[in-house]
């Protein structure tokens, strides 16, 4: 059976698809066999994101697949290596779908109160519905450049208990570029964006080894 990530939140852009695509791109780098899940049916972002890697011939090749249902993504697990689900804008039933499933569900959030507050109660609902509480590790997304800021959002996330992963996603253009031609938050033009992306790769790598 595949290794299984699911990268949910309650919030809609807060960087979902660009973790999936960081974290499957990567995986695939290293021979495994890798699909994204895309539970975005109204936009189908990870889908698009695909079909813009296969027309620039950007290797490795990942697949992505949309599905409906948890239970119809998993079904051929044992196809794959590696299903990273890339959850749909905002909550649904199929977050907790997606929850259980998955060996590490990683919460992508900004640091604003506005995107932390239902990222932590989004963490706490998922622990009441039975989802063991190290399974769930949030992530820090599209950062800003203050540091104030940074350290703040991570003071908040470390006193509600659950882990926070080491590395953030900053918000930088090179990123948004990289994915208009279908490429992950490590395959930028730009070495230092890209290394600090893989700082966060490595650490949901771990993470889920450790967990699983
Ligand atoms: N680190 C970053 N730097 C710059 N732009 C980013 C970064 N992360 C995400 N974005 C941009 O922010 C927008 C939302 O990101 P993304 O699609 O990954 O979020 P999402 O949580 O999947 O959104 P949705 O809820 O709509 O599915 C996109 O336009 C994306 O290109
Ligand atoms: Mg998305």
């Amino acid at each position: 059976m595949a290794l299984i990530i699911g990268v949910v939140s309650q919030k809609g852009g807060v960087g979902k698809s660009t973790v999936a695509r960081l974290v499957a791109c990567n995986y695939a780098a290293n021979e495994w066999v890798v699909k994204i899940a895309d539970m975005d049916l109204s936009q189908g972002t990870a889908t698009n994101w695909n079909r813009r890697r296969l027309q620039n011939e950007i290797t490795p090749k990942v697949a992505v697949e949309q599905f409906v249902n948890v239970s119809d993504a998993i079904k051929h697990g044992d196809h794959y290596d590696l299903i990273v689900f890339d959850g749909a804008p905002h909550s649904t039933s199929k977050t907790l779908d997606i929850a259980k499933a998955s060996n590490l569900v990683v919460l992508p959030t900004g640091v604003s109160l506005d995107d932390l507050e239902p990222t932590i109660k989004l963490a706490h609902e998922l622990k009441k519905n039975g989802i063991n509480a190290s399974k769930i590790s949030i992530a820090l997304s599209r950062i800003g450049n203050s540091e104030a800021e940074l350290t703040e959002g991570m003071e908040y996330v470390r006193a509600s208990g659950y882990h926070l992963l080491d590395g953030v996603l900053f918000e930088k253009t090179a990123v948004r570029r990289a994915s208009d031609e279908g490429k992950c938050a490590t395959e930028t033009g730009f070495k230092t964006i890209n290394e600090k992306a893989d700082v966060l790769l490595q650490a949901i790598v771990n993470r889920v080894e450790l967990v699983k």
